[in-house]
């Protein structure tokens, strides 16, 4: 059975039990700042785990992309991948515990569903501890369904307990399923290999979590006002399960990657190779995403970066010869295009940034490889922050990397001591900033982000309004106002003011997400962007975007989105000097 077929008998099955089919979301979430990525299906729905009714109902399931790092480690075993698909069904407030478990238990065994052999699966619980009791209803659901009670495991909150590690929002106990592949010749069955062992015999394949807390920042744990049902379900996992696959490489989803791979590579080796496929095919759907993410060297980007970058030192070190990026990605799009239409739709981008990424990074990989040699034997394999902060200026390398090299070499990095350097650089370079641009931020409080921001606003009503020979000519924040020159030949009217105010606060109504991306200050131009600074034509830029109300390039920060602004009103608006005025104006809220 293949990907596609699973997922169909998936969704089917969902709705055989009145479950609406919901559609994938970006990568990049909107409704959830505490993470960079979507790494599961649940991100998009914290407002309704949280109590909010969702417009299709109270059963929903549908397949999710995801991207997850924190396992970027495993990733070279059979089943560990960075980005992912999971097939996802909920309850928000409906049924719980027994329904959710009786159902992923016929969707896995029954023949008409997956027809997995029942011996074959065990499951974990939640032992329980301070902040909840040990899981015996799930465990008796499944000793109900003929689940013997060897094949049940009780474990802690790190094994058995899902929601976001160290972070605020809906969470709970969770119940996994685990099948046994017997895939792999190991000494673990002498001393305890079961369910949660990395061996690769036993594979995690399906997660039902009962989310009924909500963790709150001061790290308690909060009974939600409903019961909530989150489950997912690993595609690529299953796919190899369903297909007796010895890993999730050889299915449909990467064999033409990791083909590919083996025609062209000197050395063989197994696990460099999935690094490769598993990291391109990762940063394939990240640059198609609509979200427009572009590698750099902050959150979104710097996480792509990172993928991409990795994916080429392996590359290099299996005597991959020439670039490479683009013909793979033209392979995850042949693969998923037809399913995953962005793919289709933004390829020519995702194409184009692979080729500049690999380009930058072709240029120094070599030379600073070299680099790493020479400071890892003069330092003994202990390499200080400076040493990785060289790495990382002069020759690209994600800390990230600098310290795999060493890893690999049984050496280490001092990280902690990486990170003050990068920050004293950072700072240096926000002073200079400061110096070139006249509006250099002065702090970064939520007020003066939000009047920066708000700032946006102001000059696209002005031009709408007024006429598009308003630029700026100056601009000033304090946490309490913003002040902004520009060039305007008259006293605006008292109307001319009102409509102002009206647009922005229109725009603010709306609640439009602000977003940010990278690129040369020439195409940023190119896609009519403002910039009234002087900048060199190929420096990279950043572009904050508010929907079709406003494209800047700015330094930012800004707010993640205009709702967070309050209502906006004019001060006053008077002459600065000929041809220029000069707007007060303040966010009340
Ligand atoms: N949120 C859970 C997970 O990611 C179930 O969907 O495993």
């Amino acid at each position: 059975m293949n990907a596609k077929e699973i997922t169909a008998k998936y969704l089917k099955f969902y709705e055989s039990k009145q479950h609406a089919t919901i559609s994938s979301v970006s990568l990049i979430p909107e409704n959830d700042p505490t993470v960079l990525f979507t790494t599961a299906g649940m991100h998009p729905l914290v407002p309704f785990l949280l109590g909010q009714p969702h417009p299709r109902g109270k059963k929903l399931a549908n397949v999710q992309k995801c991207l997850r790092t924190d396992d970027i480690d495993e990733v070279g075993d059979g089943c560990h991948h960075t980005f992912f698909f999971m097939l996802g069904n909920w309850s928000l407030g409906d049924y719980f515990k027994k329904e959710a478990i009786e159902m992923s238990w016929e969707f896995l065994t029954s023949p008409k569903w997956l027809g997995m052999p029942k011996e074959k699966i065990a499951v974990t619980c939640f032992g329980g501890d301070k902040d909840a009791p040990k899981d015996e209803e799930s465990a008796k659901v499944w000793v109900s369904l003929g689940v013997p009670k060897e094949c049940i495991f009780f474990n802690g909150k790190k094994d058995n307990w899902w929601g976001p590690a160290g972070q605020t929002g809906p969470c709970g106990p969770d119940t996994e399923m685990f099948y046994y592949t017997g895939r792999q010749d190991c000494a673990c069955d002498q001393h305890g290999c079961g369910p949660g062992c990395h061996c690769g015999k036993w594979v995690e394949i399906w997660n039902d979590v009962f989310m009924e807390y909500n963790k709150t920042k001061d790290g308690k744990f909060e009974k939600l006002k409903q019961q909530n049902v989150d489950t997912g379900m690993g595609l690529e996992r299953v796919a190899a399960v369903m297909q007796n696959a010895p890993s999730d490489y050889e299915t449909e989803l990467f064999k033409p990657l990791t083909d590919w791979l083996k025609k062209n590579v000197k050395r063989q080796d197994v696990k460099s190779m999935r690094i490769i496929a598993d990291h391109l095919r990762a940063a394939v759907f990240v640059l198609a995403d609509d979200k427009g993410v572009a590698p750099s060297n902050v959150e979104h980007g710097y996480i792509l970066r990172r993928l991409i970058r990795r994916a080429i030192r392996h590359a290099h070190g299996l005597g991959v010869e020439g670039r490479f990026c683009k013909k793979l990605a033209e392979i995850v799009v042949k693969i998923y295009g037809d399913e995953w239409l962005e793919l289709k739709r933004n390829q020519a981008f995702v194409y184009s940034e692979l080729e500049k990424e690999e380009q930058r990074f072709a240029e120094t990989l070599e030379r600073g490889l070299h680099e790493f040699e020479k400071i890892f034997a003069q330092a003994n394999g202990k390499l200080s922050g400076e040493h990785a902060f060289l790495l990382y200026q002069s020759y690209g390398f994600p800390l990230e990397m600098t310290v795999e090299l060493a890893k690999e070499k049984k050496g280490s990095v001092d990280e902690k001591a990486f990170a003050a350097a990068l920050e004293k650089h950072q700072e240096l370079s926000r002073e200079s900033c400061k110096q070139k641009f006249s509006s250099g931020l002065a702090d970064y409080s939520e007020k003066t982000v939000a009047l920066h921001t708000a700032t946006h606003l102001l000059q696209a009503a002005l031009r709408q309004v007024v006429g598009t020979h308003v630029q700026q000519k100056g601009s000033n924040i304090t946490p309490e106002r913003l002040r902004f020159d520009f060039t305007h030949g008259e006293k605006m009217t008292a109307e001319q003011i009102k409509k102002v105010e009206e647009l922005a606060n229109k725009w603010i109504a709306e609640g439009i997400a602000v977003n940010r991306k990278e690129e040369s200050l020439a195409e940023a131009q190119k896609e009519g962007a403002l910039a009234f600074f002087a900048a060199k034509y190929d420096e990279k830029v950043s572009v904050y975007t508010i929907g079709s109300a406003s494209k800047e390039v700015c330094t930012g920060p800004h707010v993640d989105n205009t709702s967070r602004l309050g209502k906006f009103k004019i001060l006053k608006e008077e002459a600065v000097s000929a041809g220029v005025r000069r707007i007060k104006a303040v966010l009340e809220h």
